[in-house]
């Protein structure tokens, strides 16, 4: 069976027909069959919110885990569903025990509001945030390597990166990073909010000592679905934001984590309806299909711009960002009031285009249109 078309699946999502929607990076989007499935989730609990709270969802929660532990590669008690990949940024981030002095080295390539949950805890920590600029154009992965560690020092306890970033949309090569971190007995924590589904996360090869990822941005899951990964060693220090039944003895991680008062589940359990929507789709070919389209839009805005690109092709997964000279957050505003053009546009100038499952070239043309006006 061949792959849907985009345009088979544009009718397939929820989307308003009149946007051209290429921002399917910053809160994903859902297929009706998989809103479908949430929502059906959703009416279960109010059917007999008892029997289903108590009884029934403890069970579901460890299917849903399950898949979504077979879909990362990862054994199912080493995760816990959270709402989204910075509450798993923030979880990870302050189980840590830094001491004054001590340092956490990133890049300056990191989504905004994880900068500020270390900042946050570095503060109180009286240890540094070490955000090692990465110099761009980039011509090959290993220079995001080198350019990080050329910020190492002897203080370094902790290296955080992500696995795709935010405004730049690169694809950084983490089993390089964590590998060269763990080598030095550093604790390492990847940011993968836009990683499954977009990129291969295959979580036991690449030893991360803590994974923040995302189900609801390339997963298609309902919003609300994000994960945390923890090396089994390391999960008795880990906290939840909040602490309610999950620390009653004889629970594990998962529950420590995921319990927190009464709380819809829903996005959580449509997970593996999520998995077996893609699976059910040929995604490879749609993912291919997606990246050809990806780094075409690339070209055709770098020759629009007469700007360079940042990373090589290589690096390029279902996004693309493209500098625009003169560009800030207007543009983006503008792009949709007067084109119904979804796009974001960075206050440094970076737009970024996602390439989405029902994405087409004619609404890359559109936007391509309108950039030129
Ligand atoms: C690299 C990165 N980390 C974390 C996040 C936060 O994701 P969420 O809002 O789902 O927590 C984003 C959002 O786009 C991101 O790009």
């Amino acid at each position: 069976m061949a792959a849907p078309t985009a345009e088979e699946l544009r009718e397939e999502f929820l989307l308003d027909p009149d946007v051209a929607f290429l921002n399917h990076g910053s809160f994903g989007a859902c297929p009706r069959p998989v809103f479908e499935r949430y929502q059906w989730w959703q009416r279960e609990l109010e059917r007999e919110p008892v029997d289903f709270i108590v009884r029934r969802l403890p069970e579901e929660l460890a299917a849903a885990r399950a898949a979504l532990g077979a879909y990362v590669g990862a054994a199912p008690g080493d995760l816990a569903f959270v709402a989204n990949a910075t509450t798993a940024v923030n979880i990870a981030a302050r189980s840590l025990d830094l001491r004054p002095g001590d340092e956490v080295l990133t890049t300056d390539l990191e989504y905004g509001a994880c900068d500020m949950a270390w900042e946050w805890v570095c503060e109180r920590a009286g240890a540094r945030y070490v955000r090692a600029p990465i110099p761009l154009p980039l011509s090959r992965p290993e220079e995001v390597v080198e350019a990080m560690f050329a910020h190492a020092s002897e203080r370094t306890r902790v290296v955080y990166v992500s696995q795709v970033t935010s405004s730049t949309a690169i694809v950084l090569p983490v089993e390089a990073i964590v590998q060269r971190a763990r080598g030095a007995g550093w604790t390492t924590i990847v940011d993968g909010a836009h990683a499954p589904a977009q990129v291969p996360v295959d979580l036991a090869p690449l030893g991360a000592d803590f994974y923040a990822g995302n189900c609801h941005k390339w997963l298609g899951s309902p919003k609300g679905a994000g994960f945390l990964h923890v090396r089994p060693e390391l999960q008795e220090r880990v906290d939840a934001a909040i602490v309610s039944w999950g620390y009653a003895p004889g629970n594990g991680f998962s529950e420590r984590i995921e319990m927190q008062g009464t709380r819809d589940c829903a996005a959580w359990l449509a997970v593996p309806d999520a998995i077996c929507y893609q699976a059910e789709r040929d995604w490879n070919e749609v993912r291919a299909r997606c990246r050809a389209l990806a780094r075409r839009a690339r070209d055709e805005l770098t020759a629009l711009t007469g700007t360079e690109p940042l990373a090589p092709p290589e690096m390029l997964a279902q996004m693309a960002s493209v500098r625009v000279p003169g560009a800030g957050r207007d543009l983006s505003a503008r792009l949709f009031a007067e084109n119904r053009i979804e796009v974001p546009v960075s206050e440094e100038g970076l737009l970024r285009v996602s390439a989405a499952a029902y994405t087409t070239q004619a609404e890359i043309d559109r936007l391509l249109a309108a950039l030129a006006r």
